[in-house]
Parts: structure tokens; C-alpha cells; sequence
């Protein structure tokens, strides 16, 4: 299947203006010659977003934001609608990031909401889903993820979907150097993918990239991606440092 595979960076809450410079200068420059087979995507925070797109601008390296709030614009203090996203160069946006879901009260009801909105401004999203470890170890994870696959792109259509990417990313892989094996998070990937097969048909859930992400680094990316439904991976720790984003995109091709 010629599914397109996608690296993307989420720097989480990290990086002034001079280290996001730097970093994103090193990784334009060591990606120049890398083939359009794999779709490279940086997640800095919002502060950083106008000054990485004026440097990736014509690159083959996409941006994308954090987080989303689901009106286009209005009185609502301290957050960042949709059409400022496209207007600062964003290509993509992360919602339901497990970290939102955990510490900002995001729910599956939220996400639908940031998708939708998200999507009616011609962005594209990345779709974040994950069990914690006590749903692990009770064995509800198709469960939950099922019910964050179902609500969360609840109402939307076929055309919706082309601009939709699904990042799994078991809550207990995140940040604590446990990675799911491959063979793991294959495993989920595969419920993923049938679940969008139920709910979008055939053609949407073969060509859906569902990328995986938790403690994703160096030594790990090319098992992971030679699964036959990992399609890419969203690295946090790891996208910090040019030369380690580097080997894992280097990794992954
Ligand atoms: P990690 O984070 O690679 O540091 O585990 C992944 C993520 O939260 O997207």
C-alpha cells in the first residue's frame, strides 16, 4: 500500500526563539536532499510558529501547531482559533494530544469539535489516541481507543478524511522510555485501521496514515516502521536534538 508516511516533531513546551532557530536551520539543511517519500512536519510551540515558517518556507519540511481552539475568531482569551493557524504558514494541527487530555480537560467531545473546525479551514490534523497504563492492564485499550476513534471524527465525511492522520500513542509510551513493541502497537494500529474501515469504508482506512508515537527514537524507528501499519511516527523527546530527529527520519526511510 502506498500510504504516505509522515515524521512530525511535537517540541511540546519547549524551545525560545533562538533555540528554534537553531534547531529547525540544522534540520533544513540536513534535510535537503531527502526524497518526498516521506512527509517531514516540525510542532513547535505557538510563539515560534511565524519565525520557523519564514526559515522552512519552500522547504520540504511542513509546520504544525500544538493545539487548536474550534471558533475562528472572538472573545476568548488566550487561545489560538483555526484561521490564525493557516494565516502564520501551519499545515497541519495536533488535537487530543494525551497531555491536553490529561492536564486541560480535552475530551472526545472536544476533539471533534477542534477537528471539524480545523477542517472547514482547509487544515489538516493529526488525530492523537492512547490508552493509559491502568486501561492496558484492565484491557479495555480497544475500547477506549475505539470510543476516541468513533467520537472524535464522529460526522465527518469521506472528503474529511483525506486530511485526517491518526497518531497512536499508548499514554504509558510517552516520555518514560517504554516503547510499545512493534508488534504492540502494530497490533493496535490494525484495530485503527478496521475501525475507520467500519466507519469510512475500504479506500479511506488503506490510504489513512497512522503514525505511532511514545519514546520513538534512533534505535527504534526502523522496527517500528517495518510493521505493516505504522506509517510514520510523532517523536517528542527526540525531536528536541537535530542529529537524533535527523537519524530517526534517516531511520524511518
Ligand atoms: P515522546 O513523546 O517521544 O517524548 O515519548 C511523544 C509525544 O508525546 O508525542
Amino acid at each position: 500500500m502506498n500510504r504516505k508516511r509522515i515524521i512530525a516533531g511535537n517540541w511540546k513546551m519547549n524551545k525560545v526563539i533562538e533555540e528554534s532557530l537553531s534547531l529547525v536551520n540544522e534540520l533544513k539543511e540536513a534535510v535537503q536532499g531527502i526524497n518526498d517519500s516521506i512527509e517531514i512536519v516540525v510542532s513547535p510551540p505557538f510563539t515560534t510558529l511565524s519565525v520557523i515558517n519564514d526559515i522552512i518556507k519552500g522547504s520540504n519540511i511542513l509546520l504544525a501547531a500544538q493545539d487548536v481552539f474550534w471558533e475562528d475568531k472572538g472573545a476568548y482569551t488566550g487561545e489560538i482559533s483555526p484561521v490564525m493557524l493557516k494565516d502564520v504558514g501551519c499545515k497541519y494541527t495536533i488535537i487530543g494530544h494525551s497531555e491536553r487530555r490529561q492536564y486541560f480537560n480535552e475530551t472526545n467531545e472536544t476533539v471533534n469539535k477542534k477537528i471539524k473546525a480545523v477542517l472547514k479551514n482547509d487544515l489538516s490534523v493529526i488525530v492523537c489516541v492512547g490508552e493509559t497504563l491502568e486501561e492496558r492492564e484492565n484491557e479495555t485499550t480497544f475500547s477506549v481507543i475505539g470510543t476516541q476513534i468513533r467520537d472524535g471524527l464522529n460526522g465527518l465525511g469521506q472528503k474529511d478524511m483525506e486530511q485526517v492522520v491518526i497518531a497512536y500513542e499508548p499514554v504509558w509510551a510517552i516520555g518514560t522510555g517504554k516503547t510499545a513493541t512493534p508488534s504492540q502497537a502494530n497490533e493496535v494500529h490494525i484495530f485503527i485501521r478496521d475501525t475507520i474501515k467500519e466507519m469510512f469504508g475500504d479506500e479511506i482506512a488503506s490510504s489513512i496514515t497512522i503514525q505511532y508515537g511514545g519514546s520513538v527514537n534512533p534505535s527504534n524507528i526502523t522496527e517500528l516502521m517495518s510493521e505493516s501499519d505504522i506509517d510514520g511516527a510523532l517523536v517528542g523527546g527526540a525531536s528536541l536534538d537535530s542529529g537524533s530527529f535527523i537519524q530517526i527520519i534517516r531511520g524511518a526511510l
